[in-house]
């Protein structure tokens, strides 16, 4: 599988703003073993900034294995070793450039955790159902984090918003090689998947709230929505430039306000013995 190339520079714009949405609630909610380092596998890791966020919440010695098909990002999170634990242990790093939808059997055994952070979009229903699956044959806690959920909203409002934001979701649900990605479905789906194979099962609403503070990563969001939308329906372009040049004035002038809704979810297998 080849993934769909996401540049080092979106990675960097977005990645103050993935750090203030997600949930760290969800992470006082871990109930890790006590074993030490604790293994953190991070399945399509981009250049680490899952580990970022999250290693410096969790306590004690840590082990981060970090997954992409992206040689590239994968170099970066590499890199990045030398982060410190909650309490001051440290943070290692090994990398592994693979499909993390056809990880050979055993790839995470012996993981104490698993994440993943904005990438379920990006797969059909099979890619999940083998990521879930992987995730089952651990038998750890799956944090899994950022999952687009298709709501969008933006302010000053506009009357073709719903018509972008529909024509985008069907873009992220597009066919692509013969196979229908999930889009805006992945998360609710993984739910799914992770309740009938008997694991407990926490969500949160975890938005990007995007105002003049971060108006660049306002602008370029918008470039990119707007665009995938356009692609999705040609017929949209000619109705979409002024809007687009509009949207775009309003960002450079720190009056765009958005919310892009996402889902933060936290999988653990039940207890041995307790009630489903
Ligand atoms: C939006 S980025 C998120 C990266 C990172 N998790 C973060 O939060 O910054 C999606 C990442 O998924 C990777 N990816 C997509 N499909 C993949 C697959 N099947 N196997 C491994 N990596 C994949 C891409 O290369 C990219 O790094």
């Amino acid at each position: 599988m080849t993934a769909v190339r996401v540049s080092p520079a979106w990675l960097a714009l977005r990645e103050p703003a993935d750090a203030a949405a997600r949930a760290p609630d969800l992470v006082t909610e871990l109930c890790l073993p006590a074993r030490r380092p604790v293994v953190v596998h991070d399945l399509a890791c981009g250049t680490g900034s899952m580990m970022r966020w999250l290693a410096p919440r969790l306590p004690g010695p840590q082990h981060w294995v970090c997954y992409d098909l992206d040689a590239e990002l994968l170099t970066a999170a590499a890199k990045d070793d030398g982060h410190r634990a909650a309490d001051g242990s440290p943070v290692t790093v090994s990398v592994r450039h693979r499909d993390v939808t056809r990880l050979p059997p055993g790839d995470c055994a012996g993981a104490t955790l698993i994440t993943a952070s904005a990438v379920l979009d990006l797969l059909t229903v099979d890619d999940l159902a083998r990521l879930v699956a992987t995730c089952v044959a651990a038998g750890c806690p799956v944090l899994l984090t950022l999952s687009v959920t298709g709501r969008v909203e933006l302010w000053p409002p506009h009357p073709l918003d719903g018509v972008i934001g529909a024509a985008f979701n069907a873009h992220q649900r597009r066919i692509t090689k013969g196979r229908r990605l999930l889009g805006p479905d992945a998360a609710r789906a993984a739910v799914h998947a992770f309740r009938s194979a008997g694991f407990d099962v926490a969500t949160r609403a975890t938005p990007w709230l995007l105002g003049s503070e971060s108006a660049a990563l306002a602008a370029t969001w918008f470039a990119g929505w707007l665009g995938a939308a356009s692609e999705q329906r040609p017929e949209l372009t000619m109705n979409a430039g002024g809007y687009g040049s509009w949207r775009l004035g309003n960002a450079a002038d720190g009056r765009l306000r958005v919310r892009v809704g996402h889902l933060d979810l936290l999988a653990r297998p039940m207890a041995a013995g307790a009630a489903p």
